[in-house]
């Protein structure tokens, strides 16, 4: 998986964090450095800081940070070989691959061949006489030859084993079978087809590969869905049903739905703009990939409670992004026999058509007047004392709004609906804008109470055991990242003396690199770290180190950080680089304490 330290310089050399952060978010210059609203989590105000000298970025909502390379994995969703490779074609520079990278990316296209062998091999069985079942379930689900074309649409069929011949006949082993999650294994060892006698719903990425499948059983019984394990290739948090073809929508907006089968209707419909996350929440992935695509986003769960804790769930996900948010209400329908059902969209074209459909999206209400819809719908205004404990509710939700004008409007709606005066309505929400900031002061007093806590990272494999040297390490790191030439000589430390390992290890790797003449760039560095600990080292080196003095601060570090490793090597009358070098020994287990 490693590339040349070289080839990872000259990447992280020409390209310039700046100019590829700001391909995917508008930044702004102030004083140095660069401010943007963070990709990675939802806000209006830019936390989002970028550092052109250092080459690192760090958000300080999300505390997530890194180099070049980590940002790309982070917002392309690519796993470390794909980003470089990613940055590498950006840059017009060749990748020295090496035999096992080669390796990885085989075994991926491999899969992604597999699963569309297997997508094409449902396909062709859905259009022969072996396939009629299912053909015959879409005509009762009014699906129309061009849609089940248009979404690969397929089946699979009531036998065990008519994927795995086929599949191995065309080359793929069992094990690549397995990986892919077509087939399972039972207790004595056999394999079977995990797909039978079911419609194929293969799921695309917006790139064009069959990464997955949905699938729905023909008649009632149970489970009603089966999809796709996670694999190398899928992960469900990461792909929304649909979007291979709503991000050619020419709609302003993209409506999210529950099922594969509202997405299916709603395109038949002309509705080309619907997707769907196949069974789960909305994830914060899944917003992230929808922002390339729409600024506006319509949801449109289903009309039942689990719909509506689904929509207040993605509500709060998006509070706050820059999406702008609407709400599509779906009604329930009143059967012949005069019973209230719930429909989804599905059923909802089918039973009031496409236009009625359309009327609903352009009436959409947007999230504030969902909510506040939710929470009238708790109260019966005929009684005082419900339309007092209304105010209290309401006032909440009015004060947790983020713009004074959307304030003041709802403010005065739900005067309204609340039967008093825009003025008592008003003087109930500053006070619970009141409550609320002085709730906000109160945690980051907390906080600010308790500064250990603050300094330790946010990782909790990554604490510090010695907080006081770590301090000092961290010093160390941002001086001599900043200015290698403070290191004259020899290294003034070993890395052993280090209480954290991972500081200790970003001094190693500076010190290596001035070894062999090179540069060291934190980037490069990041590149080979977890996430979380990129992030980490990220938000110490944004940090502000004077340079004036940087050589009694030097000094200083040195001091602190050898006597607290004297102390933890078991005495502080022993010279510190013995008992260090003993340390190191014990820890090896080649001898015990020998000197004295
Ligand atoms: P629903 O049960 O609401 O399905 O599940 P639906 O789309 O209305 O199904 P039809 O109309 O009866 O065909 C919503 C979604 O949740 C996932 C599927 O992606 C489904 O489309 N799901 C549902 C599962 O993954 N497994 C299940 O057993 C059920
Ligand atoms: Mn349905």
């Amino acid at each position: 998986m490693a590339f040349p330290q070289n080839f990872m310089d000259e990447l992280v050399a020409r390209n310039d964090i700046v100019d590829v952060v700001n391909s995917f978010v508008p930044l702004i210059s102030k004083g140095g450095s660069y401010w943007g609203c963070c990709p990675f989590h939802s806000e209006k105000t830019p936390s989002f800081h970028v550092l052109p000298d250092k080459q690192i970025y760090y958000c300080f909502g999300c505390k997530k940070g890194g180099g070049v390379v980590n940002f790309i994995m982070d917002i392309e969703n690519l796993p470390f070989p794909d980003a470089v490779r990613f940055l590498a074609k950006r840059a017009g520079m060749e990748v020295p691959e090496e035999e096992g990278d080669r390796e990885a990316g085989r075994r991926r296209q491999r899969l992604l061949d597999l699963n569309r062998d297997a997508a094409r091999f449902y396909y062709q069985l859905l259009q022969q006489p072996e396939g009629r079942a299912v053909q015959e379930y879409l005509d009762r689900r009014q699906i129309k030859k061009s849609t089940a074309v248009k979404f690969g649409m397929g089946a699979s069929l009531d036998a065990w084993d008519v994927l795995l011949n086929a599949m191995t006949k065309k080359g793929y082993t069992k094990a690549e079978l397995l990986e892919a999650g077509l087939v399972v294994q039972n207790k004595n060892g056999g394999l079977y087809d995990k797909f039978r006698n079911r419609l194929m719903l293969p799921v695309v990425d917006t790139r064009g590969d069959v990464v997955a499948f949905g699938s729905r059983v023909l008649d009632k019984s149970e489970p009603k869905y089966m999809n796709s394990s996670e694999t190398p290739v899928y992960s469900k948090r990461r792909v929304l049903y649909g979007l291979n073809l709503a991000k050619k929508t020419k709609r302003p907006n993209i409506i999210l739905c529950e099922g594969n089968l509202d997405i299916v209707t709603l395109h038949q419909a002309g509705f080309d703009n619907a997707v769907a996350s196949m069974g789960t929440a909305l994830t914060v992935e899944q917003t992230r990939l929808l922002s390339r695509f729409t600024k506006e986003l319509v949801l449109c769960y289903d009309n039942d409670n689990a719909g509506k804790i689904a929509t207040e769930r993605a509500l709060q996900i998006l509070n706050g992004s820059e999406f702008s948010v609407k709400v599509l209400q779906l009604p329930r329908r009143r059967t012949e026999d005069g019973e209230l059902v719930k429909q989804d969209a599905d059923d909802f074209i089918k039973f009031q058509g496409p236009d009625a459909f359309e009327r609903l999206l352009s009436g959409s209400e947007n999230g504030v007047e969902f909510r506040m819809a939710q929470v009238a719908g708790k109260y019966d205004f005929t009684s005082d004392e419900a339309r007092v404990a209304y105010c209290g509710e309401i006032s909440d939700l009015l004060a947790s709004l983020p713009g004074a004008v959307e304030r003041e409007v709802y403010t005065v709606r739900a005067a309204e609906t609340a039967k008093i005066t825009p003025e008592a309505m008003r003087l109930e929400v500053q006070r619970a804008f009141k409550r609320r900031t002085s709730r906000e002061k109160r945690a980051e007093l907390r906080k600010d109470l308790n500064p250990a806590a603050q300094l330790q990272p946010k990782e909790r494999s990554l604490r510090y055991e010695n907080l006081r040297s770590a301090r000092a390490e961290e010093g160390i790191l941002r001086l001599l990242y900043r200015d290698p030439e403070l290191f004259p000589g020899e290294p003034p430390l070993r890395e052993e003396q280090f209480s954290s390992p991972l500081l200790g290890r970003a001094y190693a790797r500076m010190w290596q690199a001035k070894a062999e003449g090179r540069t060291m760039s934190p980037a490069t560095l990041f590149s080979e770290l977890e996430p979380e600990a990129a992030s980490h080292l990220s938000a110490i080196l944004q940090q502000p180190e004077s340079t004036q003095n940087a050589a009694q601060a030097m000094a200083d570090y040195i001091r602190i950080i050898q006597t607290e490793a004297d102390k933890r090597a078991g005495g502080a009358d022993v010279d510190p680089l013995l008992a260090a070098t003993e340390k190191y020994k014990d820890k090896k287990g080649t001898g015990g304490k020998q000197h004295g």
